[in-house]
């Protein structure tokens, strides 16, 4: 098993459903409620910048739309991704990785960045998001966790940056998780946690993985998989399942 530094308590999008998600108000929101740890999602611009949003598209969390992929920076840099949520948000803007680092450094925070190419950029943007993270952290005690959803952006990660620690993310069952994850040399196994059971906990333990799993919101489900040997809870419910849960 390797060394594993996370705590076990991850604030999802930074400040879960209390803040606008994957925003520097979100981090300091999620600082405020002691978390150590926050994941956030991080894509490409049309010119490289790498910042940070969840969907394809600009639609939902912020003023602009369409698919955010296609912009400039100096475009995306305009937009409000804080009204979507509420006013008291009003002019918070997208932020870029670099600005991301320095606010975690700022509040002592470790990260699990992951990287959400926008549709058919997996291989580029797991490149440039991992050779960015190595420069961003490198003066960082423990390194930033990768992961995705997208098996190819893991491995132009790992390319890039075979250093820094991943792991696959997985929405549903696959029965061949070994296989890819021994591929990526993955330290872990991020999953939906509606996809496990004590024994699957088990069997993936024994595989010398770490695991991680989204997006638990209740106390008890947390507590059954913390139960079951689960290694890191990523909640929305950040202050219900604080910092200090057990
Ligand atoms: O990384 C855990 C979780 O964020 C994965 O799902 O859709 O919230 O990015 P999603
Ligand atoms: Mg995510």
């Amino acid at each position: 098993m390797t060394v594993w530094p996370y705590p076990r308590i991850v604030a999802h999008r930074g400040g879960g459903s209390l803040a606008p998600e994957n925003t520097l108000a979100a981090i300091d929101v999620g600082a405020q409620y002691g978390h150590k740890m926050i994941e956030f999602d991080a894509k490409l611009a049309q010119d490289g910048e790498i910042f940070l949003l969840h969907d394809d598209t600009l639609d939902r969390t912020s003023n602009g739309w369409g698919v955010a992929g296609d912009l400039s920076w100096q475009q995306l840099v305009k937009l409000d991704a804080g009204s979507w949520y509420g006013s008291a948000f009003s002019g918070e803007k997208l932020p870029l990785l670099a600005q991301v680092a320095a606010r975690c450094a700022q509040h002592n925070m470790l990260v699990n960045i992951e990287i959400k190419p926008t549709t058919g950029l997996d291989e580029k943007t797991g490149t440039e998001v991992a050779l960015a993270a190595r420069a961003l952290w490198k003066d960082q005690a423990v390194a930033p966790l990768l992961s995705s959803f997208e098996f190819d952006a893991l491995v132009a990660a790992k390319k890039a940056a075979p250093e820094l620690p991943r792991g696959l993310l997985i929405d549903e069952w696959h029965p061949d998780w070994q296989a890819l994850t021994d591929e990526l040399q993955c330290v872990s196994l991020h999953l939906n946690h509606k996809l496990l059971n004590a024994e699957r906990v088990k069997a993936i333990k024994d595989a010398g993985l770490h695991i991680l799993v989204y997006t638990v919101n209740s106390p008890d489900r947390a507590r059954e998989l913390m139960g079951w040997g689960v290694d890191c809870i990523c909640t929305d419910r950040i202050d219900l399942i604080g910092p200090d849960f057990v």
